[in-house]
């Protein structure tokens, strides 16, 4: 069986930081969202991965799996425009070859593996299997109304008034059938071929739509306060401690991973948190639940909860808390010092307070 992994879109909700770097290659953790997606898919014995993506971002997407060296075959698709999951499952035809796969976006965190999904799909020979997991707020989702099979009855986008609280988890699995569906699909009120209409389209033709409830979480990265909590997450999930750089005159508490190279001086760390590679921390209070990204500077200042990427410096800020810096951002404060700040920050920013 085939993956496909949708790595195209906007990424709008995550400006400014998508402007310059794809939403999926956010880290966290220091690691990028899209790696957690193929490293699962490759655990449920998937090996030949297509990755669709976009005019701009395609090449960036291509490096960062080039640079992970998974033991997997991928195929770029570029998708021209972003017209949707199911136009994306659409120009994927010819990589797909209308066989069986597994869609996963590639901007969804899950804590836990597909392996046994992956398994009851091959075994059942179903036509499409969905994730879903119950949430508080399903009118950001796509919605599903079950029956009591558990087959899927109705599916509606982002719903006003939402009739279940189940929403469709980013991982799906298909069988032939669904570009038969695809292929009948106008485009929705908001312009797009979507994959939901796409799965309606399957049950009102009698086709059983199978069901799977995901116990553990589930993280949509699409916004700042999503990206945060799921780096909260995998932190306090999968951090273990390890530190390989230099530490001097500080405090390390907690599950704490420091990269080689780095330097902790005269500083408080609290796990669960990541010092990347060759970052240096002087004077400062950093977690619980940040991620501090390669080559980073951050002097005689206290940051807790936030991702700060690669080759970023923070100097004098009496209190970062629940922000995403972009990479090669400066801030620096020179005057008082009484203020905790928390910012969105794309990259290469330049912030004197
Ligand atoms: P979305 O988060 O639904 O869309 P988006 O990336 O355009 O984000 P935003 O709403 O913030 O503008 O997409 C889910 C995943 O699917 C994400 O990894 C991007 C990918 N995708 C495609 O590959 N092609 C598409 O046409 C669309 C809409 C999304």
């Amino acid at each position: 069986m085939k993956g496909l992994v949708l790595a195209g879109g906007k990424g709008t909700r995550l400006r400014p930081v998508t402007y310059s770097l794809a939403k999926q290659l956010v880290p966290v953790a220091n690691r990028p969202i899209l790696h957690y997606v193929v490293e699962n898919l490759i655990a449920a014995g998937i090996a030949q991965i297509g990755v669709v993506i976009s005019p701009e971002t395609g090449e960036t997407i291509r490096k960062s799996l080039e640079e992970g060296h998974f033991d997997a075959e991928f195929t770029f698709i570029l998708q021209e425009e972003p017209k949707g999951l199911a136009h994306a499952v659409r120009t994927a035809r010819t990589f797909l070859e209308d066989g069986p796969f597994v869609m996963y976006l590639g901007d969804n965190l899950i804590g836990s593996g597909i392996g046994d999904l992956v398994e009851r799909f091959r075994q059942r020979e179903d036509e499409a299997l969905i994730l879903l997991k119950e949430v508080e707020n399903p009118r950001m989702f796509g919605v599903v109304v079950t029956d009591r099979e558990g087959n899927a009855r109705r599916l509606v986008e982002k719903p006003s008034v939402p009739p279940s609280n189940l929403a469709l988890v980013g991982v799906y699995l298909f069988g032939r059938r669904i570009f038969d569906a695809i292929d009948s699909l106008a485009p929705s009120a908001r312009g797009e071929y979507e994959i939901t209409d796409a799965i309606q389209t399957l049950v009102d033709w009698g086709i059983p739509v199978r069901t799977a409830r995901l116990e553990t979480w589930w993280l949509d990265t699409g916004k700042k306060d999503d990206l945060l909590e799921a780096n909260r997450i995998v932190l306090d999930e999968w951090t273990r401690p390890d530190v390989r750089g230099t530490v001097l005159d500080s405090s390390i508490v907690g599950r704490v991973r420091i990269g080689e190279g780095a330097l902790v001086e005269r500083s408080v760390v609290r796990g669960p948190a990541v010092i990347g590679e060759g970052a240096v921390v002087r004077d400062a209070r950093i977690g619980p639940f940040t991620s501090i990204g390669r080559g980073c500077c951050i002097e005689g200042s206290t940051v807790d909860y936030s991702v700060i990427m690669e080759n970023a410096r923070i100097c004098g800020v009496e209190r970062l808390d629940a922000s995403l810096v972009g990479c090669r951002s400066r801030i620096v404060r020179r005057a008082r010092r009484d203020m905790s700040m928390s910012l969105c920050v794309g990259d290469d920013a330049e912030i004197e307070v």
